[in-house]
């Protein structure tokens, strides 16, 4: 069996420049490493990912849960299980714990509703690590500004429909996620977002090798 490894945290946190450090230092130890990300990690994904994240569309909060659900299911057996079982590492970008977040501290879904699910979803596929890069919610604004201004540059529009909300959704999404690294210290792993790319990937590394999965004796 592979290694699985999911990142969380606000938008703008900058976790997927942290998959992509982590995917380049395995590969350079000769790891072979699968990137995926929810919504959108399957060719079904990607379509719910569109409806999902259109902010013109009005979607209730229990229409947007069982959306990134059911992205999660295709997923799961799509790329999360087949990549492990094949011993590859799976590095994917959001999981369980951004519902719990976005769907469940920020849109007010019951927590242990949420539990229930994915209790049934997820049968034994929890990652070995979750990543929690966590940074104050100015510092992922302003990342994301950055980022939006390019990406505006390039497709005209911007409409994300939680990365457009108020400073106030992002502050409970963050709260959310440090009460979810408390509630299960073992799994997820609470790292300085706010450090340069370099240190916060020096310290993914630190705990991947505190937890064994990483040399792994090469
Ligand atoms: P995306 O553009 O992939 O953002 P990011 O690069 O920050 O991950 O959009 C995904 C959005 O969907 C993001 O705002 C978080 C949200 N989301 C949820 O609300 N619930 C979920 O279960 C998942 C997986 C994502």
């Amino acid at each position: 069996m592979g290694v699985f490894i999911s990142f969380e945290g606000i938008d703008g946190c900058g976790k997927t420049t942290q998959i992509k450090l982590l995917r380049k230092t395995l590969e350079d130890r000769g790891i072979k490493a699968c990137i995926t990300k929810e919504p959108g990690g399957t060719e079904a994904g990607k379509i719910i990912r569109k409806m999902l994240l259109d902010s013109r569309l009005f979607l209730d909060s229990y229409t947007q849960l069982f959306l990134f659900v059911a992205d999660r299911v295709q997923n799961l057996n799509e790329v999360i299980r087949p990549a492990l079982e094949a011993g590859k590492w799976v590095l994917c970008d959001r999981f369980v714990e951004s519902t719990l977040a976005y769907q469940g501290y920020g849109l007010g879904i019951d927590l242990g509703y949420i539990d229930y699910i994915h209790r049934e979803v997820i049968g034994n596929t929890w990652p070995n690590v979750t990543f929690v890069l966590d940074c104050p919610v100015e510092v992922a604004k302003y990342r994301l500004e950055r980022r939006r201004g390019e990406s505006m540059a390039q497709n005209g529009i911007s409409c994300d429909r939680y990365e457009t909300k108020t400073l106030e959704f992002q502050e409970k999404l963050r709260k959310g996620y440090l009460e979810l690294v408390e509630r299960d210290p073992e799994r997820i792993i609470r790292v300085d977002g706010s450090k340069t790319e370099t240190e916060v990937h020096a310290l993914v590394l630190r705990f991947l090798e505190e937890k064994k999965l990483w040399p792994l004796g090469i």
